[in-house]
Order: C-alpha cells, then structure tokens, then sequence
C-alpha cells in the first residue's frame, strides 16, 4: 500500500515534464490512453522509431496494448500485453504510481498490469530501442518490456536464463501459440512445442549446445542480442556462442528484429530504415522444422493429420491430406479432421473396398503415429492390409517394410528423406448404391401394398424325374462344400453389416482359383468353393456363378434387387451374403461359409441328433422365417423351404440359405399367375390351384420340415423301402396324432419321450402348418410363440378336411 502522500509528491516533482512527455519519449505517471478509432495517439520514442499504445487489429473493433515500429507501413509489432489478447473500444491504459502500467476494459475492470518491482513509479519512457520502461524515483528501472518479452527480441534486449519467448497462435492472432524459445537454467537455448493448457514443454528441435555438463561455467546464462545485430549465446566464461555467422548490417541504417513466428521458426530480419523495403530473413532456426520435430508427443510443425513441406524460405507449410479438412478454416497451420468417422463398429473387411479408398502420397510419413510394423511386404500386401485394418488411417511403405498408423497423425513430413509412399485411407464419396434396407426402414408400408417378393431356388419341374436330379446336384453340391472343413469365417451373423462387398470377377476368380475346382452345377449356376483374403485372414465362401442369368431380360436390375433385398437382411438365423460381382456377364453371389452343412444331412444321417439339438434347430427356422415375413419393411417369402436348404453354422444354429438363387419375382399380392416354385413334397397345395400365393406357403413348408424333424424322416423318402404307410409322412404322422402314438413317431428316442409335452406341441403346430386350406395356418409369429410355449396349441383339425384336391 502506498502513502497517499507520495502520490501528491511525485505528481508535483513531474509536472514541469508533462507538457514535453511526446517528444521526449517520457510519459507521466498519471497519463492514459484510451482504444478507440480516432483518438488513441500513441506515446512515441523520441527518434519516433517505436510507438506504445493501442495498435487497431484488422478486426476494426480491436485493439493490442502493444509496441511497433512507428515509421515504415508495416508497422510490425514486436511487443504486445495482455498475453497477446486484444481488448475492445474504451479500453483504457494507464501510467499508475503502485501498479505500473494498468489495462482497463471500458467498464473499468483491470485486464492486465505491468506488476512494477516493489518501487514508486514516477515516470514511462519509451526508449528508441523499441523498450517501454517505467522508472521509479532515483531513476531507478521498475519495469521494462525488454525484461517480459512476448514473441520478439530487439537489439540490445538481453533474455536471462528462464527466459521465454512465446509465438503466436497465427500470423494475426497474437495469443500464446504452441512454440516455445527458451534459455534453460542448464544454459541451452531451445525452441520446443508445449501443450497450450498447462505449458509442459515437449522435446527441443532445436539447441544452442550451449550446455556442459561438467562446467558449470561454461553454459550459457544469457542471449544477447547486441546493438550491432549480433545474435549470441554469452556463457559463464565469457565465450560467445554466435547463433548465426555471417555480417550484419549496420544498425544505424536497418531494423533489427529476432522473431519467434507464429510457424515456430525463430528467425533474424532486418528492414531498411527508410519507409520502404521489407523484412527480409538474415538467418533462421530450425533448417527445416518439419523434420525437425521428432518428439512423441504433441503435433509436430503443423496440426495433427497434416502434411508439413519446407518451402524455399525454410517455412514451414501446412496442407490436409485428401479427405482431410481444416478443423479451423482460418488456421491452416492447425488440425486437420478426417471428413468421416472409422468405426470398428461396422467395418466389414470385405467390403472395406467399397468404402474406403486409398490416396498415394509420395516421400510422406507420420513417424510417431505407429501402431503395426510389417515386414517383407509389397505395395500391394500393405495397401489391403490397412484398407482392411478399421484402425489403420494410413500405412507407410519404405524399403518393404510396411508401418500402420493410426489417428491423430502427428509430425506429418513431405520430404525427400522419407523415401517412401503413403497409403492413405479416405472415404469415398458415394458408397455402393444403397437401396432403402427392407428391413430397417419404418415399417410404413400398410399391408395391402406389401410388395410380395417371391424368392425360390429351384422350380418345381413337371416331371419327378427331374426334380430329383435338380435336387440331387444341389445337394451333391452343398455336400462337397460342407464336407470341407477349412478355415471358417466366424462372423458373428449378428454383426450389422449393411454394405456388400462388390468384387471384381478378377477377385473372384482368384478366390475360386480359376473357378477350376467346379463343386457342382444346377439349373441355377455352378458353386465354387473360394478362399477370400480379408485382412490378416483367410475366410471360405462359397461362390456361385448364376451363368443363366445372362438370358434374363432386365437382369441387372433383378439381380441388383435381390442381392439389395437379400444381402440387406440380418438375422442370426439366415446364412450371410458377403458380396457379389456384377461385372459384364458376370452374375456372382458369395456366400458365408457354413462349417456344418446341411440340415439334411445332419437329420437322416446314420446318426439321429438329438431331440434338444433338433427342436432349437425347429426354432430357429421359424425365428427366420418370422423375420422374412414380419420384420421387414418388404415381406420376403421363401418359397423353398426344404432340409437342404437349411445350413447349419458352426455352433448348429440353424441358417435359412439359398435367398434368390433362381429368379426373383415381384408381384402384388392380389398376383396369382406365378409359376410354380418350390420342391415337391414341401409345396404348399395352393400353388397347383389358381389361389393367391401368400407367405402362408412358407408356413406349409415349414410344417413339413418340422415333421421331419421330430422324427427324422423324410417327408416322400420311404417311397423305395417299400413302407407304404410311411410313405407320406405328412399322412402317417397324423394318424399316429390322432392313435395318440408319439411313441411311434420318435422312436426309441429316449430323450424325446421324456419330453413328450413339448414333442405333443410341436407335432401338433407341426399339423397346424400343413393346413390345405392356407387360411387354417397360423402365422409365422403365432408359429413361434407355440414352439416357444408361449401361447397354447388347440389341437388341430385333420390337414385335409377340405379336399381341396377334388
Ligand atoms: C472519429 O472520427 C470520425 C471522423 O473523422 C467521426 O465521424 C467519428 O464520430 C469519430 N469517432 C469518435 C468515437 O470520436
Ligand atoms: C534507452 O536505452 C538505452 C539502451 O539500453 C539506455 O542506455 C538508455 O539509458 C535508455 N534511456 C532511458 C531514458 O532510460
Ligand atoms: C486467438 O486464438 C485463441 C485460441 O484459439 C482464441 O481463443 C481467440 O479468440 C483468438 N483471438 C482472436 C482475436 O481471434
Ligand atoms: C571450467 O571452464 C573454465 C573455462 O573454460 C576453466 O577456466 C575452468 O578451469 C573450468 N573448471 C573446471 C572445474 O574444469
Ligand atoms: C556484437 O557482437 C559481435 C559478435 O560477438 C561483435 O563482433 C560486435 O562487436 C558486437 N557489437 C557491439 C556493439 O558490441
Ligand atoms: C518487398 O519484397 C517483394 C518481393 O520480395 C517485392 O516485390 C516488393 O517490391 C518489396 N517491397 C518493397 C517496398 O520493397
Ligand atoms: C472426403 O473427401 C474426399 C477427398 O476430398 C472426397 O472425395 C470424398 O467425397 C469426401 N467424403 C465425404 C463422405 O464427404
Ligand atoms: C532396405 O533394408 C535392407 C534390410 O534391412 C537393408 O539392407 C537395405 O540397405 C535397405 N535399403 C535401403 C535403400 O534403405
Ligand atoms: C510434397 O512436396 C512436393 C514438392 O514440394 C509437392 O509437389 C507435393 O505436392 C507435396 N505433397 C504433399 C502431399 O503436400
């Protein structure tokens, strides 16, 4: 607290000086400048060289407590208050006795002030070597600017150890940025990076060497910038460590000024006194600060996921990788922000492709964003294995060793020295045509515009004949696929995929390795067995070439509905799409693998899996078929329900296969005039009489398929063993229904027996299905709430009571 007293006595020993205070550089304690347009004349040096007062921004609005060189047009600033944040109009400054120099915001509010050493002052100089001072009585020095500088050091200006230069945010934003200049206490002049919320500083990129370790006399303990322009580290033995060699101009006749820029490179300029003329550069640290920056944390010369090339200045400049925009338009020295969010989520690393692409960047690299290094590796080896990694933002190919790397990128270079090319992951603009999802769509659509898709695989032949061949190769075909237990693709059937993975026929060839090894061929195409590279695994499928499409009118567009409709739903119990070609004449569907076959074999095989295995194998279909039918947007019916089209996967679940292998049919409801779809034996009745076609045929289908599977026979299989009786199954198991003979039915098959309660609801819906009339049959929901136990099962009426075949 200061005597009033003292106050009244400094106020009358400077009054003689007030009235010459702008001509001599000296300024009253007492004196103020207020921010505004017209009015804040500066206080000038004498030789009126530099100026202190309320320099305008560009924003018109704003103004910097700061000191500039007052004669040439540009009127650099190399001293600012504040840390650099401008203040508004009405802003005031203020020449006080206790606090210096004090900054006010127009309601008077104390902003900033120069925190004077414990001493009166009495007056403010601005000295023509560009320092404000503040002198105290006797005078003493209470505060320079020289002592507290922002980004700049002026001849004969002196930083102590423990000094500090801050750059700037931007070339026009003078908060503090993210370098640094500082003498260490251990006497090394750095510059480094910080972190801009507490200050840590990062690693140096560039050092004096100034520093021994086991002298304490020889470090550096001050950088002088001398009034000759002389830059130099003094050390404790007086040696001078001169930052830069070469002459310097002499100072009478140019500026001086050592900046630490707002890009981080600390660089000398001089600039002729004369009004015109530019800064030019005499020398600047670091050489090349975009390979200059090595430490692990923080950015490096430029934002994170930036490219930084060293233009012919030694400047840094700073540019977005493709996909990659500013964070801060205005910042292009800043951060870069991918224009999409990689997920792992729902990255499918087959269809990546589809996706994602890959731009080349040459002599590019992000050296401390690591997370993979592989060795021995082609350019083509480390493309797929980023594009098909949901972490890898980009891989780095040099000398075959391939690096991926992983957002932020930081340290990003483009220089020759890399010597290597960068692979780096953008989204693509337009995915793969994405049709409305049948089955994630609003469910608006009302009923009675239901589109009714018909989904078959093999068409009903007229003749028995050939229809057991049909189902003989396609059996045959799923046989020799099952058999092969290879390695197994084990994606959860749950995963949310959306997107199919387009392949080149080029792909697939491969995959299927020529498409030599043909497994079999049907009326619908030939299945291959393929093997598909997905990132670090290898994944069968099955491919399925459907040649015959080739005759279909229209066939583009068909065969983009149902790989659309088909490839577009998910449900646990339906066997996956992975993708398809559709490449000139090449019409491909490929498959999930199923490691344990088909549900037929696994029924009437030699050995009779069990009535537990079996009845969650029942439900599952029918969970299936329920979403076919009821959750989707779109009703998909089957039409080809049958054990061989039923695949079980790796843990028996049940999957409903072979979704649009044969023609895919859109038609109204009210449509009758559809060919004849299906197998025989598991045809609905109504299919031979000219009744709509309703997703009430699925259900028929199903009964059948559950009846076998209770007792696992096959529904017109008997026919050669010469069982009369069980020749329809559909036929003897409702006379055993009605005998009460569940015992018949299972067997010896203990396990069922002490279930009966459960076997009697299942046989019972089971008839439920196999209704003639297709009004009698329950829904696929209803269905399964029986199965489930849910609701209770009457007991059903005789299959044929109607005689519908008269
Ligand atoms: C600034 O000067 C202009 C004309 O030179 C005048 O119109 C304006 O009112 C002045 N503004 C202030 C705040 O004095
Ligand atoms: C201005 O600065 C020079 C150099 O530091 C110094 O010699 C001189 O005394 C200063 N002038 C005043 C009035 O303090
Ligand atoms: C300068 O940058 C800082 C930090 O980004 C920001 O908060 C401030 O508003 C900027 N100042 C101006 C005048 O734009
Ligand atoms: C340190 O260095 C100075 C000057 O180089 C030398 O005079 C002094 O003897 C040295 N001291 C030690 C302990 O080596
Ligand atoms: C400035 O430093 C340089 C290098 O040490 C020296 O040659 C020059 O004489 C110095 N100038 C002044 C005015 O001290
Ligand atoms: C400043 O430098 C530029 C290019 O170096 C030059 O074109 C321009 O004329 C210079 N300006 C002055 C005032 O000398
Ligand atoms: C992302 O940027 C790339 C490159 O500019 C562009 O091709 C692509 O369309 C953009 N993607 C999105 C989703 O905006
Ligand atoms: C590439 O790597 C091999 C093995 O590490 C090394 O012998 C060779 O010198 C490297 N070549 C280049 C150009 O760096
Ligand atoms: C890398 O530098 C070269 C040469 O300066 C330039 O042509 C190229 O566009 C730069 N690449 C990137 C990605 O900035």
């Amino acid at each position: 607290m200061s005597h009033p007293l003292h106050h009244l006595l400094f106020f009358f020993l400077l009054l003689p000086f007030s009235t010459v205070a702008q001509t001599n550089g000296m300024v009253d304690f007492g004196s103020s400048i207020t921010a505004s347009v017209n009015a804040s004349t500066p206080w000038l040096s004498p030789s009126q060289d530099f100026a202190f007062g309320f320099k305008r921004l560009e924003d018109n609005n704003l103004f910097l407590l700061s000191i500039w060189y007052y004669k040439i047009p540009d009127q650099t600033i190399v001293w600012y208050a504040n840390k650099g944040i401008p203040v508004s109009t009405g802003s005031k400054v203020e020449i006080t006795a206790d606090k210096g120099l004090v900054l006010t915001d127009p309601r008077g509010q104390e902003l900033w002030n120069s925190n004077p050493d414990l001493n009166q002052v009495a007056y403010g100089f601005m000295n023509d070597t560009g320092n404000f001072m503040l002198v105290g009585g006797g005078s003493v020095d209470v505060w320079q600017s020289f002592k507290d500088p922002t980004d700049t050091l002026l001849p004969t200006q002196i930083m102590e150890y423990g000094g500090v230069l801050f750059s700037r945010q931007t070339q026009k934003n003078f908060s503090r940025g993210r370098f640094q200049l500082r003498l260490l206490y251990d006497g090394n002049l750095v510059l480094n990076t910080r972190d801009l919320d507490t200050n840590f500083a990062y690693d140096a990129y560039y050092w004096s060497n100034t520093y021994d370790a086991d002298n304490v006399t020889n470090r550096g303990y001050q950088v002088i910038f001398n009034e000759t322009g002389y830059m130099y580290v003094l050390t404790g033995s007086n040696q001078r460590k001169v930052l830069a060699p070469g002459i310097v101009l002499p100072s009478g006749d140019y500026y001086h000024r050592a900046t630490l820029d707002f890009d981080g490179v600390f660089t000398q300029y001089y600039h002729p006194k004369t009004e015109n003329g530019n800064w030019t550069v005499f020398w600047s640290e670091p050489d090349n600060i975009c390979v200059g920056i090595v430490g692990k944390e923080g950015r490096g010369a430029c934002g994170y996921n930036s490219i930084c090339t060293i233009n012919d200045n030694k400047r840094p400049d700073c540019s977005c990788p493709l996909g990659f925009s500013l964070l801060d338009q205005s910042d292009k020295y800043g951060d870069c922000k991918p224009n999409f969010t990689q997920s792992c989520e729902d990255y499918d690393k087959s269809s990546s492709g589809d996706l994602y692409d890959l731009s080349v960047l040459i002599d590019t690299d992000w050296p401390m964003s690591d997370y993979e290094q592989l060795e021995h590796m082609s350019e083509e080896r480390c493309r797929n294995s980023c594009l098909q990694d949901c972490f890898c933002a980009v891989a780095i190919l040099r000398n075959y060793t391939c690096w991926k790397k992983k957002l932020p990128l930081s340290n990003g270079r483009n220089d020759s020295a890399v010597n290597g090319k960068a692979f780096m992951k953008f989204r693509k603009s337009n995915p793969p045509p994405q049709p409305t999802d049948p089955c994630f769509s609003p469910p608006d659509i009302k009923k009675n515009d239901r589109t009714l898709i018909l989904v078959g695989s093999v068409l009903l032949s007229i003749s028995l004949f050939v229809n057991v061949v049909l189902t003989g190769a396609f059996c045959l075909v799923f046989f020799l696929i099952y058999q092969k237990k290879i390695l197994k693709n084990r994606d959860g059937p749950s995963a949310a995929e959306t997107n199919l993975r387009c392949f080149t026929y080029e792909e697939l060839a491969e995959a299927a390795d020529g498409f030599k090894d043909e497994l079999g061929r049907g009326s619908f195409g030939i299945v291959y067995e393929g093997v598909l590279q997905m990132g670090n695994s290898r994944n069968s499928v099955a491919v399925k070439k459907l040649d015959w499409l080739v005759q279909v009118k229209d066939r583009e567009k068909e065969f983009r509905t149902e790989v659309n409709v088909i490839g577009q739903t998910h449900h646990k119990n339906l066997v996956r799409l992975v993708g398809f070609c559709n490449e000139g004449e090449h019409r491909m569907l490929v498959y999930e693998f199923m490691s344990n076959g088909m549900l037929a074999s696994f029924l009437f095989g030699e050995m009779k899996p069990s009535w537990n295995q079996r009845s969650k194998i029942a439900l599952g279909i029918a969970r299936g078929l329920l979403y076919l039918h009821e959750e989707c947007s779109i009703q998909i019916i089957h039409c080809d329900i049958k054990p061989q089209n039923i695949l079980l996967d790796d843990y028996y679940n049940a999957r409903i296969s072979d979704f649009g292998l044969a023609k895919l049919l859109m038609i109204n409801q009210s449509q009758t005039n559809t060919g004849i779809r299906g197998t025989r034996g598991y045809v609905a009745p109504e299919w031979f009489r000219s009744k709509p076609v309703t997703a009430k045929v699925d259900v028929y289908s199903f009964g059948v398929l559950l009846l076998e599977i209770i007792t696992c026979r096959k529904h017109l299989g008997e026919l050669e063993t010469g069982q009369e009786d069980r020749a329809i199954l559909t036929d003897w198991v409702y006379e055993c229904f009605l005998k009460d003979r569940l015992d018949a039915l299972v067997e010896d098959d203990s396990e069922a027996l002490n279930d009966s309660r459960n076997v009697q609801r299942f046989l019972m819906v089971g008839i439920w299905c196999i209704q003639e009339d297709p009004s009698q049959r329950p829904t696929m929901r209803k269905v399964t709430q029986m199965l489930e136990g849910v609701v209770e099962v009457a007991v059903p009426p005789s299959p044929s009571q109607f005689s519908f075949l008269s």
